[in-house]
């Protein structure tokens, strides 16, 4: 097959990099690509769904990856199949499962799928009047695309009542026009993904990721700091009853709502003492969890997206190796706040010379044969090992042979499953 993946950042650099190691791909387009992608596939720039249109005729290609979630929600893939263009990723109205937090409770509803208690709303004096008869914690959401952004826990009511008059006044524009506020979850965040060929899905593995900047999960929430799989409390009565009681409903309901889901399911769950529940869902894979995804995957990624895509995906869940994979994010210095671009770093292929490691770019460009850092999270550091505590060493062995003094790293990713790992032994 002849793919075009669609992005540029570290998730596609993943997706392209489990692409061109498929034994069904022949050849890897990537739109718009990075400096790091350019070694693997053929990076073009298509602007625009016209564009990519007729790129996908030029050149015969067989299947479009959408990495990104905005394209997905904008109908990119509702445009490719019009096209009689085969895509793994869903229509702009399944997409909804993202792009409408609101539309996700609802279904959730409606389908008896586990989830926090919640209301919607589209007005401030309906919100607090909701508030008012909830217990604190709560959160509070802006329903549509903020960029990882419009999620906001409250302590206190005041704090409430203010995150609620910000969001009504426009703080994340169209995306907060309405909002949700759902009820505080408390145990352990699990990220779970399935594939999806609009009739059924199977499971493709889990990860948990860190999303504060700072060691200890501590200070701003960022895209994430980093990854690691498979995660401890993963055992297979809980992905069993993940599959069961989360996933397997969705796509059904999906179907019965006349929105079929074609592409990855991405659940962000809280695992509580009454077991899954539902945060959000994703429609695409993680960033960077796909980067701990594709380490460990030992199949055919290619022939899978394609079966995904065209609705015939095998009964048998995809291979994975028994290692663990740990993605180490590193970021320019001042991120998730202002950065600078355009700083030099060297030494990525010492660090790649190590056994089990491949690092992933996120943000980079490459210029005059050098490897230029050109976004917030730049590098996305990852190794195989053993168990958990190997593929953490190697992976930060690899963090020190590059030479980046503009960036950082968090230096404790996967602590919490190295602190399971060595109380178990
Ligand atoms: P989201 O963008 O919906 O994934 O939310 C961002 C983060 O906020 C999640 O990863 C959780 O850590 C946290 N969060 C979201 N919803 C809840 C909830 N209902 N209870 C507790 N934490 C939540
Ligand atoms: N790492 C979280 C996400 O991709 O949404």
């Amino acid at each position: 097959m002849q793919i075009l993946v669609v992005g540029s950042g570290g998730r596609e650099h993943a997706l392209c990099y489990g692409l061109v190691r498929s034994s069904s791909v022949k050849k890897v387009y990537c739109s718009p690509g990075n400096g790091g992608i350019a070694e693997q596939a053929e990076c073009v720039t298509l602007e625009g769904d016209d564009a990519i249109v007729t790129f996908c005729r030029d050149k015969a290609i067989d299947l479009v990856v959408v990495g990104p979630e905005q394209p997905l929600v904008d109908g990119l893939a509702d445009r490719l199949r019009e096209a009689g263009i085969c895509v793994f990723g869903p229509s702009a109205a399944a997409a909804q499962l993202e792009g409408s937090k609101g539309f996700t409770k609802d279904i959730c509803q409606k389908y008896s799928i586990p989830t926090g208690a919640y209301g919607r709303f589209d007005n401030a004096a309906d919100a607090k009047e909701y508030l008012g008869k909830q217990s604190m914690p709560i959160v509070i959401k802006a329903d549509g695309l903020a960029a990882g952004k419009g999620v906001v826990i409250a302590a206190r009511r005041r704090e409430a009542e203010r995150v609620i008059d910000e969001m009504f006044d426009g703080k994340f524009g169209d995306a907060s026009r309405e909002i949700v506020i759902e009820e505080f979850l408390e145990g352990e965040e699990i990220s779970f993904f399935a594939l999806c060929d609009g009739e059924t899905a199977v499971e493709f593995g889990s990860a948990q990721d860190h999303k504060a900047v700072g060691e200890g999960d501590t200070g701003p929430n960022t895209g994430g700091m980093g990854t690691y799989a498979p995660a401890p409390i993963m055992t297979p009565a809980l992905r069993k009853q993940i599959m069961q009681e989360v996933i397997l409903p969705t796509v059904k309901a999906m179907k019965a709502e006349g929105m079929p889901f074609h592409g990855v399911l991405f659940a962000g769950l809280m695992i509580t003492r009454d077991g899954p529940q539902l945060i959000e869902f994703n429609v695409r894979f993680g960033d960077p969890e796909a980067q701990v995804l594709m380490m460990r995957l030992d199949d055919d990624l290619g022939q899978l997206l394609y079966q995904a895509a065209s609705g015939k995906l095998p009964a048998n869940p995809p291979q994975f190796r028994d290692e663990a994979a740990v993605c180490v994010v590193m970021a320019a210095n001042g991120y998730p706040g202002a950065y600078e671009k355009g700083s030099e770093i060297r030494h990525i292929d010492e660090a790649e010379a190590l056994p089990g490691v491949k690092v992933f770019h996120a943000g980079t460009q490459a210029k005059d044969g050098k490897v230029l850092a050109a976004g917030g999270r730049v590098l996305g550091v990852t190794a195989l090992g053993g168990n958990v505590l190997e593929a953490q060493t190697q992976a930060y062995a690899a963090v020190d042979k590059i030479d980046w003094p503009e960036g950082f790293c968090r230096r404790d990713i996967a602590w919490r499953a190295v602190k399971t790992l060595k109380a178990a032994s």
